[in-house]
């Protein structure tokens, strides 16, 4: 079957959109670079058909949130080994703390996972031992859902609209790969066929 540009772009889309709902998915941890040089891994958690939007959540006192800020360079890196496809994804980010985007994405996060918000030392800080700096109530427990609301001042959603997307897929004979461009998320996509 010929393989097209459009084809290609609506893989990744499908993937990322599939990475999010199975956390199993190799691709639903993406790493995430930022402008000083640094990566992590993050959990994606929303990613709009039009690449407009990649939803991450963070702790807001954590040193990439406070690097991205209002609209800080940001890359994202997946990689799916079963069908050895790399996505490598470029754009601008943007953390959010209040606002309709926060206060949705911190209702749909369960006890679980609003746990580490709860956290008394910040991401990065130092600590007089090993540790989570979790409180010791909630360290062989969930919090209650109402015992999280200390946590909402520590959440933040990382935002990442899509300018850029390298796809690269191997194979015996070589692989292909295509490179995606536009200079914001309202212009359409300019792609190419590049060599792997
Ligand atoms: C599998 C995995 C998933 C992670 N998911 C997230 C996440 O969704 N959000 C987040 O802020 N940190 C996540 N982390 C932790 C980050 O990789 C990183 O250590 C942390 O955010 C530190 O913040 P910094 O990158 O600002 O220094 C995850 C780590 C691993 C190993």
């Amino acid at each position: 079957m010929e393989v097209t540009l459009d084809g290609v772009l609506a893989d990744a889309v499908r993937r990322l959109a599939t990475a999010v709902r199975d956390r199993r998915n190799a691709m639903h941890t993406p790493v995430v670079g930022t402008a000083d040089g640094d990566l992590r891994m993050m959990v994606l958690r929303e990613a709009t058909a039009d690449l407009a939007v990649l939803r991450f959540h963070t702790d807001l006192r954590s040193p990439k949130a406070t690097l991205i800020g209002g609209g800080g360079m940001v890359s994202v890196l997946a990689y799916d080994p079963d069908a050895r496809v790399q996505l490598r994804m470029r754009g601008t980010g943007r953390i959010e703390h209040a606002g309709p985007v926060a206060d949705a994405a911190w209702s749909k996060t369960a006890p679980s996972s609003r746990r580490c918000y709860l956290a008394e030392t910040r991401p990065g800080g130092a600590l007089e031992a090993a540790g989570s700096a979790i409180p010791d109530a909630f360290a062989c427990r969930s919090p209650a859902l109402d015992e999280t609301l200390p946590g909402r001042g520590n959440f933040a959603v990382l935002l990442v609209e899509v300018r850029s997307l390298d796809w690269l897929r191997l194979d015996r004979e070589g692989g292909i790969r295509a490179r995606f461009a536009r200079p914001d998320a309202g212009a359409p996509w300019r792609g190419e066929w590049i060599a792997p």
